[in-house]
């Protein structure tokens, strides 16, 4: 009797398991953690959104229960269980949640949290360019558990986007090749979007791209969907073909200012104005398109107009135009239509942006739940104190911390964890979220890391014992030497307690920018090239440290997170002595020294640097210029196993795409180096034969007796072309011997870096 009872309950349960909104979280424990597929317990409850409750299972011993008031609390909630009992983690380098030990810890006293903030936020508009531009699923998978488990409930998705907009444009009768005059190449989308550039240089955007990425854009919101996010979706912005206007001769459409130093015919863009009727009808039909296509999962749109574009007046009533008029075709396509803006441009336009005009831009807008504002640089230049909070309406404290993915390690853990509390505790706040707007992921994790989990805890988190535990469940090594936390806490202390307020974000290294004899060192503001901390006593004993910890423990050595930071601390090195051996040259170059041969022998270092870095980013898989191609490449490739086949064309295309993004961003060098990397390929094929190039020229100049003779033109053109044929090369070429693997072993390499450049 008691046997049947179990059966027919087993029965039911079967019967009974419909769809629940925790089933992605479920299927999320499944997916990383499959061992303890059955080991964890998730419920939904009552009570104040975004909290949870972590307990060990009544009834099943050693079993996990979690119980949450919204689904992303729910992950949240695992996620407190897996780093603070399980003591494993999942890291943009991978995920170690199998790692957790076989019998799970119990938890004891049950465990609360809840987040301070409605919205946890993540991306930039140009995240998905810098980033994630050629990612296939698997890649975009990780970082949404990644999210997911941190509590991020706001992700912008931005993929896909121009498979709705063709439709819409097509439907008023614009001609394909109209549309796609109009349209930006894989690697460059974002700024489509923003309306600072138009077209495709090095060859049109092909359909098939567009049809992937909205493929793509399906199961990704599927996923966040799932995952208890709210995608912020594409909405109509206002940028249009030029040649709407021959179709519309009467629709108020204007051309746009210049970005970058674009030729005309690749920025300039059209602007439908949004109080014209024609904006509306576009408006409805992207949204109905995308709705269509969705599902009804969102009703918050990102939506830029002038992000590095002012307006066409600062009229305060034409300001407030704009927006009433863009808000107003939100809501008549979408009657619960919230608008999401970047507020890039009142700190990047800040001298445009006076008070009055935020006040009026932003009062367009009815009601202060109606739009949400990104205030996107929070830690280093927050706008929200200068706009009374933005004048009542929502925004996001956003750590931007990083400009094109560039690598330098920069940070201020204190500010992370103390500034984001007194904005939220500040009188009249509106602040209503935090997030992360990075333009490109690449390093310093630990900065975001802690933005996240600031976000769920009340008081300032203590950054001393952070750093202790995100090292620990970083390298799950056991023992795990001593000398590895202190490497951290020694990083932690200086590079990550950025407080010069000159040089903010990521520190770009000068060997990734066009040769110079004067300019390159010490820059400040975008892009600063100023070292703010003292590497004999922060980068060089972390290295040592690290190295020392290394030789203690076999089951360090093999944590890839632990090789990734073993390169990543050595490169950072190797990035700071280069400055050094520059100055060393220049130098040479100013003295009254006439031989070309000392300025080749001062030149040396330099090239010397270069190789040995190169050979040491080899060894790792984060940090390869192929991998960046190969993903690129993968999306002209067809069909399973042996059975693929490569469109070359289509595969050289994105290639070009890939390497120009890195190098000269635009055909001839408008934005070089913006998004520049140390990856292995780039550093040795590329910056190395710059900085030879250009040395090879000062000895030349030298040896005429008169460094008057140098010719800053010339020899910038002349490296602008070492990048047009770096860009047009095909990776893997085997004259040139490249591979699409590692080579070499970390250790020795970070051992050597050591022993020659400490
Ligand atoms: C954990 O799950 C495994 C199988 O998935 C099961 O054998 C084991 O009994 C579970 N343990 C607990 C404590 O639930
Ligand atoms: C934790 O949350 C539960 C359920 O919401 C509540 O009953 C309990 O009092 C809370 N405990 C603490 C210590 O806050
Ligand atoms: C444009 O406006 C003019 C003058 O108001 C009108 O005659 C014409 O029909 C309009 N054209 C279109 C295409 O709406
Ligand atoms: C492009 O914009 C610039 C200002 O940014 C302007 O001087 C130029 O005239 C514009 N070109 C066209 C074709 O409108
Ligand atoms: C703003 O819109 C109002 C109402 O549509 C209109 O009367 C006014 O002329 C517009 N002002 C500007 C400067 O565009
Ligand atoms: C806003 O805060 C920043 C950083 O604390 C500060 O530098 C700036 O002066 C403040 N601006 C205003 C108007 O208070
Ligand atoms: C808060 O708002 C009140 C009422 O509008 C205003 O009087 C006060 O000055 C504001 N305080 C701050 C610090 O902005
Ligand atoms: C922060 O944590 C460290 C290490 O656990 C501890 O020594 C220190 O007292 C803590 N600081 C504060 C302000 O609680
Ligand atoms: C850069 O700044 C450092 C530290 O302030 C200084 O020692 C160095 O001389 C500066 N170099 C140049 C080229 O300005
Ligand atoms: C290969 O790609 C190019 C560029 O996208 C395209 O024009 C061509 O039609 C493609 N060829 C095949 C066979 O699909
Ligand atoms: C420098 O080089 C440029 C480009 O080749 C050339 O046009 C210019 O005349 C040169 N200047 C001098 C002073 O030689
Ligand atoms: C391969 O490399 C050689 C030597 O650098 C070069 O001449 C050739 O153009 C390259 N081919 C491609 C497709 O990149």
């Amino acid at each position: 009797m008691r046997g049947l009872l179990v059966l027919l309950t087993a029965v039911s349960a079967v019967l009974a398991a419909k769809p629940s909104p925790l089933d992605g979280v479920t299927a999320l424990v499944k997916r990383r953690i499959p061992k303890h597929a059955n080991n964890f317990t998730f419920q939904l409850v009552e009570g104040t959104p975004d909290s949870f409750t972590v307990s060990d299972s009544k009834g099943q011993k050693g079993g996990i229960t979690v119980q949450c008031t919204t689904v992303s609390a729910c992950s949240r909630g695992l996620y407190t269980y897996l780093t603070e009992f399980g003591g494993v983690d999942i890291w943009w380098t991978g995920s170690r949640l199998d790692q957790l030990p076989t019998r799970l810890p119990s938890v004891g006293s049950p465990v609360n949290g809840s987040s301070i903030v409605p919205w946890r936020y993540h991306f930039n508009t140009v995240t998905f360019s810098y980033t994630t531009a050629f990612w296939g699923f698997d890649k975009w998978e990780l970082l949404l558990d990644w999210l997911a488990l941190r509590g991020v409930n706001l992700p912008l998705a931005w993929v896909g986007n121009e498979y709705i907009l063709i439709q819409v444009f097509k439907e008023v009768g614009l001609s394909d090749a109209e549309i796609n005059s109009f349209l930006s190449g894989p690697a460059f989308q974002s700024w489509n979007r923003f309306g600072n550039i138009q077209g495709s240089w090095g060859g049109a955007l092909p359909m098939q791209w567009v049809e992937d990425q909205f493929d793509l854009q399906k199961q990704l919101v599927q996923r966040m969907v799932e995952l208890g996010m709210t995608p912020v979706l594409p909405s109509f912005t206002g940028f249009v073909p030029a040649t709407l206007q021959n179709h519309f001769p009467n629709a108020s459409i204007a051309i746009g200012s210049s970005w970058s130093g674009f030729p005309t015919s690749l920025t300039n863009d059209s602007f439908l104005s949004p109080s014209d009727p024609l904006f509306s009808q576009l408006q409805a039909s992207f949204i109905s398109k995308q709705m269509k296509a969705y599902g009804n999962v969102s009703h918050i749109y990102t939506l830029d107009q002038y992000n590095e574009n002012n307006p066409a007046s600062g009229d305060l009533d034409y300001l407030r135009n704009v927006t009433a008029g863009t808000f107003e075709s939100l809501r008549a396509a979408d009657p619960q239509a919230v608008w999401l803006m970047q507020g890039w441009l009142f700190f990047s336009s800040e001298s445009f942006w006076t008070n009055e005009r935020v006040e009026a831009y932003l009062g367009g807008v009815p009601n202060p739940q109606d739009m949400i504002v990104l205030d996107l640089y929070s830690e280093a230049q927050p706008q929200w104190n200068r706009t009374n909070n933005y004048f009542g309406k929502q925004w996001v404290w956003c750590e931007l911390h990083g400009y094109g993915g560039n690598m330098g390690f920069e940070g201020n853990l204190e500010e992370l964890t103390q500034a984001p509390l007194a904005a939220l505790n500040s009188p009249n706040s509106t602040m209503t979220g935090m997030g992360l707007t990075m333009e490109g992921q690449e390093g310093n994790e630990l900065v975001y890391d802690i933005l996240l989990d600031q976000a769920w805890s009340s008081t300032p988190l203590n950054t001393t014992s952070y750093v202790e535990k995100w090292v620990a469940r970083r390298y799950i090594a056991d023992p795990l030497p001593a000398a590895a936390t202190h490497a951290w806490s020694t990083l932690a202390t200086t590079v990550y307690a950025n407080q010069d307020p000159n040089s903010q974000a990521s520190i770009k290294s000068i060997l990734e920018l066009a040769p110079a004899t004067s300019g390159l060192v010490n820059r400040t503001g975008h892009h600063p090239t100023l070292v703010p901390y003292d590497t004999d006593t922060s980068v060089l004993p972390a290295l040592q440290l690290l190295l020392q910890a290394s030789n203690a423990s076999q089951s360090l050595r093999s944590s890839p997170e632990f090789q990734n930071d073993l390169v990543d601390v050595a490169r950072q090195l190797l990035a700071n002595r280069f400055i050094d051996a520059y100055q060393g040259l220049i130098a040479v170059w100013n003295s009254s020294i006439t031989s070309d041969h000392a300025v080749r022998i001062a030149g040396q270092p330099l090239l010397n640097i270069l190789s040995d870095m190169d050979a040491l980013l080899a060894t790792n898989e984060n940090f390869l210029l192929s991998t960046w191609i190969q993903d690129a490449r993968q999306w002209a490739t067809v069909g399973p196993g042996r059975l693929a086949r490569t469109n070359q064309t289509y595969a050289a295309y994105l290639e070009y795409n890939a390497r120009n993004q890195l190098t000269l961003w635009g055909p001839d060098g408008e934005i070089n180096d913006y998004a520049s990397k140390q990856w292995a390929g780039l550093v040795g094929q590329y910056y190395k034969q710059r900085w030879a190039t250009w040395i090879d020229y000062l000895a030349s100049v030298k040896q005429t007796g008169s460094i008057a003779a140098y010719n800053a033109t010339l020899i910038s053109q002349t490296l602008i072309e070492v990048g047009k044929t770096f860009d047009a090369q095909i990776w893997g070429n085997k004259t040139r011997g490249e591979t699409w693997g590692t080579t070499g072993d970390a250790v020795k390499l970070a051992q050597g870096v050591l022993d020659t450049w400490a």
